[in-house]
């Protein structure tokens, strides 16, 4: 059976979200084969990088490497918060061609400068212009496909992004392989056996530059400043991207959660080894056994993340997948042997999938195009931070905690744990505070402003001719004796807007309006008579009586037009933001007397039938019956000053005169 939804998306010929559609997009696709080889290629890079280090460096080779390590780790502080602002300033699309076409170019040159300062400086350029590259693809996807494809989108990125890692060992080897066999005929790669490897990663870039040269991303409807950058506008925009984070709380949820997660993860990375092999006794081939479990379960949650969508909201699923993981890794660092722990771990890795396809799919849904860059480009140097903190602090910990009869690996993973629970709670409690934009078919939802009122709202229903006009005239006449501010208005109408609708809607010869373009008409006329008039009055103190609100269109619309009391409620809880009067005062009269009492022309609601008017003193007697807490029901039979002595004990009853510091 299908859902609402589908049956929505059948009437707009909205093509389904799967996987398959996304890769047969010519657009995505073209995305999709820049990201594969470009990022198999920074892979083999990095593989034969190291390599070459390790033998330029001869005995100090150790040394050496970790200079590279510093070389890619540097760029994220010094250059990782500028990154966001060149994005969010020029050309994604441009800025992603240039960094492929140099980071190529840099990879190129490696054999041909063999020199360690060269290598230490191509490196760090690479990995700035990494951190470029990255936030834009992040930032670009909401411009190349479509909303619903959004989550499919970032599963395929990240995990081509990330998946082709093991894949770049196996290729530089075949690739070290093809060099030293060829190096008994060519002197050059019996020396340089990384060469063809770095080439071959350059060609990689200009691959991935050629794809994304081709792509045609949809202009965004806002990015104002494009263009020439001083130093003080970088510092200005950065500014502005702090502050976004600040402000926004479901955007610092996010970041907080995924770079939590990631050090979480980074504590796997690094203690894992150690785990595997000799907490667990696994021996030698039992970190790789796990790290496979790690890259199965992170399949599996990617995959199946879009399906769990239908019945768990993203921002629950998110700070969920959080908990969830860091409570694998409690499990996982209590097993006893490699078995069960490979089988938690795939519970962990798909865990973290799920976290992570939907904190990119969050942010991608609920930032802006002109904060993109920055927002993805502070995730980027922070979960990088977070990693690299974490791959040298939890090994010191174990080591620490040693001592310990439980083992210092257990100890670790469990602080690890720890920061993943923090996290998922963090962003658990964040994302609960900010609602965050979920279209859901057929349904309004309004945010219910419950503001300090300090004034009080009455209004004054019943049906034609109960004589409301005049008692709210004489209500308002007593309260200011009473020393109230009163403010008189009245539905349809109250602003310039209300009365010109109220015009159109009472005018006789429309003479067929549909029951539906009736409602929402009196909606809108009541939308801006709430936020223009209402709401201000109310925050000012002032007493509010208004002639006819929200329980007219129940009873109207609702009933007298049978377009049923539930869906007229929803809207116009939606057009009022969840405001309803303290009291309702109901002039209740027989629908005949009623009539009978107009003078003049009737106009184009006063001249439906007496079945109609009828039905409409019939709701709003069961309304009153349903609400007992506002309503007071005032028979309006008798002459105007007999109905007037009630309305004024029912306000003498609201405002209770013993109250020394006036109406509350
Ligand atoms: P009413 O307030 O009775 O004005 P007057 O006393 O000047 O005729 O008229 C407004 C008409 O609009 C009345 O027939 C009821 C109708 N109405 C609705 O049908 N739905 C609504 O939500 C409101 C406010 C009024």
């Amino acid at each position: 059976m299908a859902t609402v939804s589908e049956e929505i998306a059948a009437l707009r010929g909205t093509r389904p979200a799967t996987f398959r559609t996304l890769l047969r997009d010519p657009v995505f696709s073209r995305l999709y084969r820049a990201i594969l080889v470009s990022s198999l290629g920074d892979w083999i890079g990095f593989v034969a990088v190291v390599a070459l280090v390790t033998r330029i460096g001869g005995g100090s080779a150790g040394f050496a490497v970790s200079g590279i390590m510093l070389a890619r780790l540097l760029p994220s502080i010094v250059f990782g918060p500028f990154a966001g602002v060149l994005v969010d300033r020029f050309d994604r699309k441009r800025l992603m061609v240039i960094a492929d076409v140099v980071r190529g170019i840099g990879y190129a040159t490696l054999p041909l400068i063999p020199r360690l300062p060269w290598i230490y400086a191509m490196s760090f350029l690479i990995e700035c212009l990494s951190l470029l590259w990255t936030p834009a693809r992040d930032a670009m996807i909401p411009n190349l496909v479509p909303r619903r494809q959004l989550s499919n989108a970032n599963t395929i990125a990240l995990a081509t992004g990330y998946g082709t890692l093991p894949l770049g060992g196996i290729v530089y080897t075949a690739l070290a392989g093809i060099g030293a066999s060829l190096g008994g005929g060519f002197e050059y790669f019996d020396q340089n056996p990384q060469a063809i490897a770095l080439w071959a990663n350059a060609l990689t870039f200009a691959f991935s530059a050629w794809m994304i040269q081709r792509l045609p991303v949809r202009a965004a409807a806002r990015r104002p400043r494009a263009g020439k950058l001083g130093a003080g506008d970088a510092f200005a925009d950065m500014r502005e991207g702090v502050r976004f984070l600040k402000d926004h709380a479901f955007a610092r949820a996010m970041t907080v959660g995924i770079v939590l997660a990631f050090t979480g993860a980074g504590a796997v990375m690094s203690v894992g080894p150690i785990f595997a092999q000799t907490t667990l006794g696994g021996g030698p081939t039992a970190w790789g056994f796990l790290v496979t479990a790690v890259g199965v379960g992170l399949a599996l949650g990617m995959a199946v993340v879009g399906q769990i969508y239908k019945v768990v909201d993203k921002d629950t699923l998110f700070g969920l997948a959080i908990l969830g993981g860091g409570v694998a890794l409690i499990v996982l660092a209590a097993t006893p042997n490699v078995a069960l722990a490979a089988v938690v771990t795939i519970v962990m890795g798909a865990a973290a999938g799920a976290t992570w396809v939907t904190g990119y799919t969050l942010l991608h849904e609920n930032v802006t195009d002109e904060l993109r860059g920055r927002v993805f480009g502070s995730l980027t140097v922070l979960a990088r931070l977070g990693l690299f903190l974490s791959l040298a602090g939890f090994p010191l910990l174990a080591q620490a905690f040693s001592g310990f009869d439980v083992g210092g690996p257990r100890l670790a993973l469990w602080a690890g744990a720890l920061v993943m629970i923090v996290g998922g709670i963090w962003s658990r409690s964040g994302l609960s505070k900010s609602r965050l934009t979920r279209p859901r078919p057929l349904r309004l939802f309004p945010r219910l402003r419950k503001t300090e009122r300090r004034g009080s709202f009455i209004s004054f229903e019943g049906i034609e001719g109960a004589g409301k006009g005049t008692q709210v005239r004489l209500a308002k006449e007593f309260l200011e004796s009473e020393g109230h501010d009163v403010l008189v208005t009245r539905e349809p109408g109250g602003t310039r807007l209300g009365e010109h609708l109220r015009d159109t809607l009472l005018e006789h010869d429309q003479s067929s309006v549909d029951a539906r373009a009736e409602a929402l008409l009196f909606a809108a006329s009541r939308a801006q008579h709430v936020s223009h008039v209402i709401r201000p009055a109310l925050e000012e103190g002032k007493v509010v009586l208004c002639d006819r609100y929200l329980d007219s269109s129940l009873a109207y619309q609702g009933t007298g037009r049978g377009l049923g009391e539930q869906d007229v409620l929803s809207l116009n809880v939606w057009a009022t933001q969840g405001l309803f009067p303290d009291l309702v005062i109901l002039l209740h009269l027989e629908p005949g007397r009623g009539l009978s009492r107009i003078e003049g022309d009737q106009d184009r609601i006063e001249s439906e039938d007496e079945a109609f008017h009828a039905k409409v003193a019939d709701a709003f007697l069961r309304i009153a019956e349903d609400h007992p807490e506002r309503f007071r029901v005032i028979d309006a039979a008798g002459p105007p000053d007999q109905v007037h002595g009630r309305v004024r004990e029912e306000l003498e009853a609201f405002f209770p005169k013993d109250s020394e510091e006036g109406p509350g």
